[in-house]
């Protein structure tokens, strides 16, 4: 074929292929097979590669470009992308309408009803109707660019059908369908990695993957809601915007309701209630907005989110089920949990077979019985809980559940001793060298807070363990990609190898986190009362593991609340923890000689009789001879008291308009600032989102200063 020919051919073939893409995606109305359209996308690709200079990037082969990236630029929205208030109640919905009514009196108020789609928000900027770029929210006002993975979506179109407006900036919800999930989870289950939690989890760390190949491997979709910037088209009415969304090519709601009354308002929520577990995607609530662009903007924003409109949740769905058995599951600190057997049922888009039943209380409490028809209800995760129990479907002869019998005094892992913790209702296995225990702790180290090996995962640390390539955490370090690559995570009978290339990347991710920071591995230690924010503390403070082990910092810490009562020897032990940034002077009254320090004693205690411990030198040791450094996240006591939030401790409650609170914790700290879990007289700010809870009304109750996001922001 000549040059000519190919070009018209190619042509062609791009024609065909978009209007099949969009037959497909936008009309739904495909006409023809799966099978002819790769075939047609397979011959498009062969006469790219032959005449390479006829490859263009806006052709439908290109949806999958360029390479893994090493990290997302940023985007800063020339608008911010907000969140809304949510909802559990009609009765708030009641009060969402009578407010607005009072602020526009006298005046028709019509809202538009539609479904919330629980998955990831995104923004997609169009200029002169060809895809510039697309990001998500990130904070709200600077987002992730992910251009490169938006563009793997089949259903988004990288060019926009007939009269486009010069700018338009679409915003939208990606979701990864419910089969989709299902299907990606059961790979997952195959390959020994970790389950997503959920679809929406899923699709957020599809959209953040780094290799647009992996993304385009995903089925994911967007529902798109609403708009950003516009320039050139004039959008008065949020009903509109269905039709022009479709017009030009885009993916949109297809059910929808105008209202102009409560009544009608509670009416359209409860039918789409009824109608939405047909949707591909998951969808958690309504989303109720003025229809009105005028009236929208004279009713404008509170600090947090606008007030033309609000977010109705629904209850978490239940479904009812047999419960099969009950098995005792050995966590990594050697607490045994009780686990619900279950006929598997499907419950908000994933089947689920297993429930977690906290603790042999809780089994005595909801008096729960093998062969009992159990309520359980899933509020977006894919381990749900048992409520109840449905007495009126009870077996004759279903028998209390004995806890002590069925364990028989030991664990039933390893057989070893095991003993009832009076503090913590649980019972607990002993033996520090129990397989169970250990491949909870690796899988526990690997996990994505902690040192992020994303490869080993339970059912890898399981056959790890099992097959005693791992004894401890440490023992990764030495695993070799040869030996790991036949790692069999099958049966005998049916062997499936991990095979070399799963065995590679591992191996690559488990020296990558030998210079993981510091916090990262105290956590990943699991060492007792270490979580997150005490891990964050210490490596602020100290620059290496040894150094938190022997900590001088620690020692005072006890010592000083031993003895805070003999004045003169607690003088100078204040004096070098305030020297160091440790410690800071209460504000209490009362305690007017006090000092607060950044951990307590009981932590601080933990963590010292942990490096004591034989386990814990043996980490020591382990990690000097596999020449393990984490870096230092180390700041210098002076610079850390000129950070602009030094001395400050703050408490957070409620969701945050444009922030997780991880997020708004990583900030403040990471400017000088302290976030602990209670109010207390010490509070200088409790940061408040929407449905604040108790720490609220505690704030307001000792006169701590209540903030906003805006506020925070400020400061920041
Ligand atoms: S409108 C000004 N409509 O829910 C806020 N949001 O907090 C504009 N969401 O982050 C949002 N479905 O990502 C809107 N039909 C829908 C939605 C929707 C899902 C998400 C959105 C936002 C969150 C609301």
């Amino acid at each position: 074929m000549d040059r000519t020919e190919a070009e018209k051919n190619i042509a062609q073939l791009r024609e065909e292929i978009r209007k099949h893409d969009r037959l497909y995606y936008q009309d739904a109305a495909p006409i023809i097979s799966d099978r002819e359209y790769d075939r047609l996308y397979k011959e498009l690709v062969n006469l790219e590669t032959q005449f390479p200079d006829l490859l263009t990037p806006d052709s439908p082969t290109q949806r999958v470009s360029g390479k893994p990236l090493e990290a997302f630029a940023q985007i800063q929205h020339r608008a911010p992308m907000l969140s809304l208030d949510n909802t559990y109640s009609e009765e708030e919905v009641t009060n969402f309408y009578k407010r607005i009514t009072r602020l526009l009196p006298d005046e028709k108020i019509p809202v538009v009803i539609e479904p919330k789609v629980d998955g990831v928000a995104v923004s997609v900027m169009y200029e002169h109707g060809r895809l510039k770029y697309a990001a998500t929210r990130g904070d709200g006002f600077v987002g992730d660019d992910i251009t490169q993975n938006i563009k793997t979506i089949r259903s988004v179109p990288n060019q926009l059908r007939g009269d486009v407006p010069e700018v338009f900036e679409v915003r939208g919800e990606a979701y990864l369908d419910k089969a989709g999930f299902e299907k990606l989870n059961k790979e997952r289950t195959a390959a020994g990695l970790p389950l997503f939690a959920n679809a929406r989890n899923a699709a957020a760390g599809s959209l953040k993957h780094l290799d647009p190949r992996a993304v385009a491997q995903r089925p994911l979709g967007i529902v798109f809601y609403g708009t950003g910037v516009v320039e050139g088209a004039e959008v008065e009415l949020h009903s509109k915007i269905f039709s022009f969304f479709k017009r030009l090519g885009l993916p949109t709601h297809e059910d929808w309701w105008l209202a102009d009354s409560v009544g009608e308002i509670l009416k359209r929520i409860r039918d789409l209630d009824q109608i939405r577990r047909g949707f591909p995607y998951q969808t958690d609530g309504a989303v109720i907005k003025v229809d009105a662009l005028a009236q929208r903007e004279r009713l404008g924003f509170t600090a947090k989110s606008p007030r033309w409109a609000i977010a109705y949740k629904y209850a978490a769905e239940r479904v009812e089920t047999r419960l099969n058995d009950l098995l005792i599951q050995v966590g990594r600190t050697g607490i045994l949990t009780p686990v619900a057997v279950l006929e598997p049922v499907f419950v908000s888009g994933s089947t689920v077979a297993r429930a977690t039943l906290h603790n042999e209380d809780e089994i005595k409490r909801k008096d729960i019985r093998i062969g009992d028809t159990v309520v359980i209800e899933k509020a977006g995760e894919v381990i749900p809980a048992v409520v109840e129990v449905v007495k009126s479907k009870r077996p004759r002869d279903a028998k209390p559940f004995d806890f002590a019998r069925h364990i028989q005094g030991k664990c039933p892992v390893c057989g070893g001793p095991i003993r009832r913790d009076p503090e913590f209702v649980a019972w607990r296995c002993e033996n520090l060298h129990c397989p169970a225990q250990t491949t909870r702790r690796v899988e526990f180290f690997a996990a994505r807070s902690a040192l992020d090996i994303e490869s080993i995962g339970g059912i890898v640390a399981d056959k790890l363990v099992e097959r005693g390539l791992v004894r401890e955490p440490l023992d990764l370090f030495e695993l070799k990609v040869e030996k790991l690559g036949k790692l069999n995570l099958g049966t005998d009978e049916v062997a499936r190898v991990f095979g070399e290339k799963n065995a590679t990347k591992a191996i690559k991710a488990i020296e990558r986190a030998r210079t993981l920071p510091l916090s990262r591995w105290l956590f990943a230690l699991a060492i007792p009362d270490v979580g997150k924010t005490t891990a964050t503390q210490l490596a602020r403070f100290h620059d290496a593991i040894a150094n938190v082990a022997n900590s001088q910092l620690l020692r005072d810490v006890v010592h000083y609340h031993q003895k805070r009562d003999q004045k003169e020897s607690a003088e100078e032990i204040t004096d070098r923890l305030m020297k160091a940034g440790f410690a800071e002077r209460s504000k209490g009254k009362s305690a007017k000689h006090g000092i607060v320090t950044e951990v307590g004693p009981v932590v601080a205690q933990s963590v010292l009789d942990f490096f004591a411990s034989a386990a814990g030198k043996n980490v020591l040791r382990r990690m000097k001879e596999l020449g393990i450094q984490p870096k230092s996240e180390k700041v210098s006591a002076k610079k850390a008291a000129e950070l602009p939030l030094a001395g400050n401790t703050f408490v957070l409650t409620g969701t945050l308009p444009s922030m997780t609170r991880e997020e708004a914790t990583a900030k403040i700290e990471a400017l000088g600032g302290h976030v602990t879990g209670s109010v207390s007289k010490k509070t200088d700010y409790v940061l408040a989102g929407t449905e604040p809870g108790s720490k609220f009304d505690k704030a307001k109750e000792l006169g701590v200063r209540i903030i906003h996001e805006a506020e925070l922001r400020k400061m920041l």
